[in-house]
């Protein structure tokens, strides 16, 4: 019997992949739209007895639930499809691995947080600001409440190589193109690699509960900008410092969300810092 991915073409999605790959461990990966390069099943989550079905075929041993609208502005533009795969579908899947007995690892976000009380650790109530992290907070409630065996794993800012903020950044500071980036938004970024290791982590050790997978220091994005510029050797003075109010976004995003992830260093979790991640990520790219 094997994993069941969902969302195995996204960024944390792929990466997961890439990993349980060189483990040698079957897994079976759920797409909708975009189809991986890896053997994975279409299912739309939209579709709940689709779902059951196609589960039905499957007979997953645990389900990592991955799959999102996970564009906080897309949400907030489009609250009510992002609530049928944010929150609906996530519940829908903890019911159907309650009654299967499985493990089921749901991947919510550090957005359920408002910005005022950083570091957030696991015990500290969401007080969402926008679309995004309110039904995050939605699904989480509601996936506890259905399955209370599940593990909620809230993930940071991720970055590394994929179809991603980060990439972007480089190829626009490669073009020479001055970079903005905001000097009043900290989260605690974590190398997706890094995080798709501490979600198996929790997986093979049975865990329940909150749990987050910060990286180990707090950053502004100005910072992960300059950080970025420096490993890939470009000119630093590209990158410039911005603040939210420059830009209109539909989504508000809370000031500070660094995270505290204790509970998952507890247990082995070992995030690298930025500047270990992107030289290793340097080399190869
Ligand atoms: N990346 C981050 O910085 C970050 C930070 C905090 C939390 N998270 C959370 O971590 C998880 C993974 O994030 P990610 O960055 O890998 O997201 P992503 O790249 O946007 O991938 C999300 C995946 O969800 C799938 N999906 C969307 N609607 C679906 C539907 N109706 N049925 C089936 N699949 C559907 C998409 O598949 P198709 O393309 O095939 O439609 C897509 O591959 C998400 O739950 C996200 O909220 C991510």
């Amino acid at each position: 019997m094997a994993i069941l991915i969902t969302g195995v073409a996204g960024f944390l999605g792929s990466h997961l992949a890439q990993l349980l790959q060189e483990q040698g461990r079957p897994f079976t990966g759920i797409y909708n739209l975009k189809k991986p390069d890896i053997p994975a099943e279409q299912l739309d989550l939209f579709d709940r007895e689709e779902m059951l079905e196609k589960l039905g075929e499957i007979r997953p041993s645990a389900i990592v639930h991955l799959a999102a609208a996970s564009s906080p502005n897309w949400c907030e533009l489009n609250p009510k499809e992002s609530q049928v795969i944010n929150v609906d579908a996530a519940i829908n899947l903890a019911a159907y691995a309650r009654d299967a007995g499985i493990p089921f690892v749901f991947t919510s976000t550090d957005l359920v947080f408002d910005g005022q009380n950083a570091p957030y650790d696991e015990e500290w109530a969401p007080s969402p600001i926008c679309t995004y992290g309110m039904q995050k907070a939605a699904a989480e409630q509601g996936v506890l409440l259905t399955y209370p065996e599940a593990a909620i794993v809230r993930l940071p800012l991720l970055y590394g190589w994929g179809a991603n903020f980060m990439k972007q950044w480089v190829e626009n500071l490669r073009a020479g193109q001055p970079l903005p980036a905001f000097v009043d938004e900290y989260r605690s970024p974590a190398y997706v690699e890094d995080a798709a290791r501490g979600l198996l982590l929790l997986l093979n050790l049975g865990a329940r509960g909150f749990y987050h997978l910060g990286g180990p220091e707090p950053l502004s994005r100005f910072d992960m900008a300059l950080h970025i510029a420096r490993a890939f050797g470009i000119d630093e003075r590209l990158v410039q410092p911005g603040k939210q109010a420059d830009v209109a976004m539909p989504a508000p995003r809370p000031v500070d969300v660094s995270l505290s992830s204790e509970r998952a260093f507890a247990l082995g979790y070992q995030p690298r810092g930025i500047t270990e991640a992107l030289e290793e990520l340097a080399s190869r790219v």
